[in-house]
């Protein structure tokens, strides 16, 4: 079977802001006809995919149907927001039978679906994952895999009881940068690792658009940051590791600046009715109101309107009204802005993680790993940079990319796309070997994850026995 692209279904626009985060650099655009020479992934049937949750990342995913329509068939959908609903109804031609407001309602009815993609927010993943399995669905759910422990391993549980697949959306296991490192590693070039840093930086308004005013502000309501933002760059240090064993975990972070004593004086509620707004600056006129008049309404602005609207008087009313206009000192926010997580894994090698809001760059991973025979640098997108202490000299690699990224899947240097394509991919050939990011390696990070916020809430160094 081929993977030309074409088929009935309508183009649904330019979609990487609407990914959730900005397309990051490195992804390279083309033609839509993908060369199947150049294609590992080419699969001999159409796997059909139901989506739950049609927002940034449910959307995103379905870009892989429009462009391979031969590989991939959005069937249903589950939202309870109309206009999330019916675009992805629209563009799907999915029948009205096949279209939900909520998941249960889906997860009652038979199978009707190969695979679902679960898209929902991190403390909605459990429940439907868990239905879901249980009616013989394969899964793709998107990170973290669910809020508490128990959670995460019920899952594991019921996707193992079921035998079905699993992939969780840790997105860094797809990244061409994350492989070549990965790659490198264990080819013994640096010889062997006695130490990993890595840092995420987030940026500073990517911070207050969605941890100050958005989604994953609150941990009640949510989760905690290190579990939304990093729980991929916990996992993807363990995958670097191999199979070593973390042995003892800690952690230190808070929640800096973004509280009710920074509020500069004569500070107002809201940013559009505020006097000293042009000298702060995560005013949200700079972060939306700024960007729409430029004709900007890609990722953040698109996500400011509950409705789905894109014009200035519906942002401004949004604005006005809604949770992305209001003050960053005067929000419902307790997730912390700046972590440090410290691992020690068996034989005495460490690594060291940082997630900071306080950054120009955003999503621009920086990491230093040490060798006994050299040093390996990585900057984003690449090149990956090892310097042999033998010959003192630096050799660049340069990460593998695939000749065509659809437009809509280039986010996170392209990897939302790997990660859609090796799903498809096991799914359409039952070949569970495809997935980086299955249950139990998944599991094995989040409990890292868990254990690290645990060090951080009862300011101890945790020691880690068995884990299961
Ligand atoms: N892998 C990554 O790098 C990455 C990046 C961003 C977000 N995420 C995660 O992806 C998930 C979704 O994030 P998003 O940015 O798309 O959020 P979003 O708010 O844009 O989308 C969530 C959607 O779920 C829908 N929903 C809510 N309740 C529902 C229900 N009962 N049944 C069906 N649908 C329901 C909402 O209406 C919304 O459309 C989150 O868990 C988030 O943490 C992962």
């Amino acid at each position: 079977m081929g993977n030309s692209a074409g088929g009935t279904t309508r183009n649904l626009g330019k979609g990487s802001p609407g990914c959730g985060e900005p397309k990051t650099d490195g992804v390279d655009t083309g033609p839509r006809v993908q060369d199947p020479g150049e294609d590992p992934y080419v699969v001999s049937r159409q796997v059909t995919v139901l989506i739950v949750g049609a927002g940034s990342r449910g959307k995103c995913y379905s870009f892989y149907a429009q462009y391979f329509p031969t590989y991939m068939k959005v069937v249903g959908v589950a939202d309870p927001r109309d206009f999330a609903r019916k675009h992805l109804q629209e563009a799907f031609h999915i029948d009205s039978d096949n279209v939900f407001e909520d998941w249960k309602t889906a997860a009652e009815r038979e199978r009707f679906a190969d695979a679902v993609i679960i898209a929902t927010p991190d403390s909605l993943h459990k429940a439907p994952a868990v239905a879901f399995a249980h009616r013989g669905y394969h899964i793709l759910l998107e990170k973290p895999m669910a809020v508490t422990v128990e959670d995460c391993k019920e899952i594991v549980q019921a996707c193992k009881t079921n035998n079905i697949i699993l992939a969780v959306c840790h997105v860094l296991r797809y990244h061409p940068v994350s492989l070549k490192i990965k790659e490198l590693l264990d080819s013994g070039i640096i010889g062997d690792i006695c130490h990993i840093q890595h840092q995420e930086p987030i940026g500073f308004w990517h911070f207050a658009h969605s941890f100050v005013r958005g989604n994953w502000r609150n941990e009640a309501e949510s989760s905690f940051s290190l579990l939304a933002k990093s729980c991929h760059d916990i996992d993807v240090i363990n995958f670097w590791m191999g199979g070593k064993r973390c042995v003892k975990i800690s952690s230190f972070g808070s929640l800096s600046h973004f509280t009710k004593e920074h509020k500069p004086a004569g500070a107002a509620a809201r940013c559009l009715d505020c006097s000293v707004e042009g000298t702060c600056p995560y005013s949200a006129k700079k972060i939306y109101l700024e960007q729409a008049e430029n004709g900007y309404f890609g990722w953040p602005v698109s996500v400011v309107c509950s409705n789905g609207q894109k014009d200035i008087e519906s942002l401004t009313e949004a604005l006005r009204h809604g949770p992305y206009g209001r003050c960053v000192y005067e929000c419902d926010n307790d997730v912390v802005s700046n972590q440090v997580v410290n691992l020690e894994y068996e034989g005495g090698v460490t690594a060291a993680f940082t997630m900071v809001a306080f950054t120009k760059k955003l999503g621009v991973r920086r990491t230093t790993i040490s060798g006994t025979k050299g040093e390996l640098f990585c900057e984003g997108s690449g090149p990956v940079e090892v310097y042999d202490f033998l010959q003192r000299k630096t050799t660049a690699f340069t990460p593998k990319k695939a000749a065509f990224v659809p437009m809509g899947l280039g986010a996170h240097g392209g990897a939302d796309f790997y990660l859609i394509q090796s799903f498809i991919s096991a799914v359409a050939e039952n070949k569970p070997s495809l997935i980086k990011s299955g249950a139990e390696e998944t599991l094995n990070s989040h409990l890292l994850v868990f254990e690290a916020e645990r060090s951080r809430k009862e300011s101890k160094v945790v020691i880690l026995q068995d884990m299961e």
